[in-house]
Parts: C-alpha cells; sequence; structure tokens
C-alpha cells in the first residue's frame, strides 16, 4: 500500500513537471513569437499608425491651408485707370469678366449689353502688351464691335471677354475717354 501511494505521488511528481516544462515551453515560444513580431512588424505598425495618426490629425488643418492658399490664388489684382487718371486696385476672382469686376467695385464701365457682344461700351485699353498677349484671342464678333468703339487701340478689348485668370495677376487696364452707346446713340451696327 505504502508503495502504491509513493508509485502515484511519483507519477504525479512526473506529470506536473511536464505540464510544468510544456507550460514554459509555450510561454516561452509565445514571447519568442511576440519578440518575432514586434522586431519584424513594429516599424510597419508605427508608420501606419503614425500616418493614420497624421491624416486624423492633421487633415483639417492642412486641407484648411490647401483652401485658403487656393482661395488667394483663385483672386488677382487688376488695376482700372480712370478717364480722369485716378487708379483704382482691385481684387478679382478667377473666372470673373473685367466688367462684372468693374461692377462690383463701381468703376466707371458701362456694359450696356451686359456682355452679350452687342455694344462696345465696356471698352478697356490693355496697358501693357505682354498682358495682352496673354488674353485669349478675340473672337470675330469681339472684333466687329470693337472696330465700332471709340479710341481703338492695339491693345483694346471688350471688358466682358476679359475673363481673370491667374496669369493676368497686375494687369493695368485704362478707361476710354468716351464710349459708344448704341441704344443711347440710336445706331444699330450692320450686320455683316
Ligand atoms: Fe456689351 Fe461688353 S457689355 S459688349
Amino acid at each position: 500500500m505504502l508503495s502504491r501511494i509513493s508509485r502515484l505521488g511519483a507519477r504525479l511528481l512526473r506529470e506536473a513537471r511536464t505540464e510544468t516544462i510544456a507550460g514554459n515551453l509555450h510561454s516561452s515560444r509565445g514571447s519568442l513569437y511576440q519578440a518575432h513580431v514586434s522586431r519584424h512588424s513594429t516599424p510597419l505598425v508605427s508608420s501606419t499608425v503614425l500616418s493614420l495618426r497624421n491624416r486624423l490629425f492633421s487633415t483639417g488643418t492642412s486641407s484648411g491651408d490647401q483652401d485658403e492658399s487656393s482661395q488667394e490664388k483663385e483672386k488677382i489684382t487688376v488695376t482700372f485707370v480712370n478717364k480722369d487718371g485716378s487708379e483704382q486696385t482691385i481684387s478679382v476672382p478667377v473666372g470673373m469678366s473685367m466688367l462684372e469686376a468693374a461692377h462690383e467695385n463701381d468703376i466707371e464701365l458701362e456694359g450696356a449689353c451686359e456682355g452679350s457682344l452687342a455694344c462696345s461700351t465696356c471698352h478697356v485699353i490693355v496697358m501693357d502688351v505682354n498682358y495682352y498677349n496673354k488674353l485669349e484671342e478675340p473672337t470675330d464678333e469681339e472684333n466687329d464691335m470693337l472696330d465700332l468703339a471709340f479710341g481703338l487701340t492695339e491693345t483694346s478689348r471688350l471688358g466682358c471677354q476679359v475673363i481673370a485668370k491667374p496669369e493676368l495677376d497686375g494687369m493695368r487696364l485704362a478707361l476710354p475717354a468716351a464710349t459708344r452707346n448704341f441704344a443711347v446713340d440710336g445706331y444699330v451696327p450692320k450686320p455683316h
């Protein structure tokens, strides 16, 4: 009976030891695996986390900055030189015509037909030929109207056809001394 008990005790002890070794092995494997994962994956994981964090936290600010700077870029500065020689420098959003910009800023540019190429009262003179060359070519309709404008020059354009674009930043436009308003003059241009 005693020997049976001692055999049982020895067996229990063996099993307990085996379990401990297996447990240790498992846990050391676990740490080995963790070490492997952390050694190989940490830079990737950290960079992903970093980029996610940057996107999360900086998106608002950077897109806000971009919005602000693109809004600034979307406006150009144009100077109108009035008939009396006084100057008005205004900010014109890209895409807006010089006629609209002049009206928004109380500049005396008539625009009797409101940009439908049926008058020449929006006649402006581009003061620098370099800027003139940056403009889109005038259409035949615009040239026809310009032919009827008072004080036509080599760099004359119709203000309603000059559209603000970034390359025109700093342009100077002179208002001619007189304009012909067909509606008032009763003048109807002959069709060509
Ligand atoms: Fe009439 Fe420009 S406003 S042609």
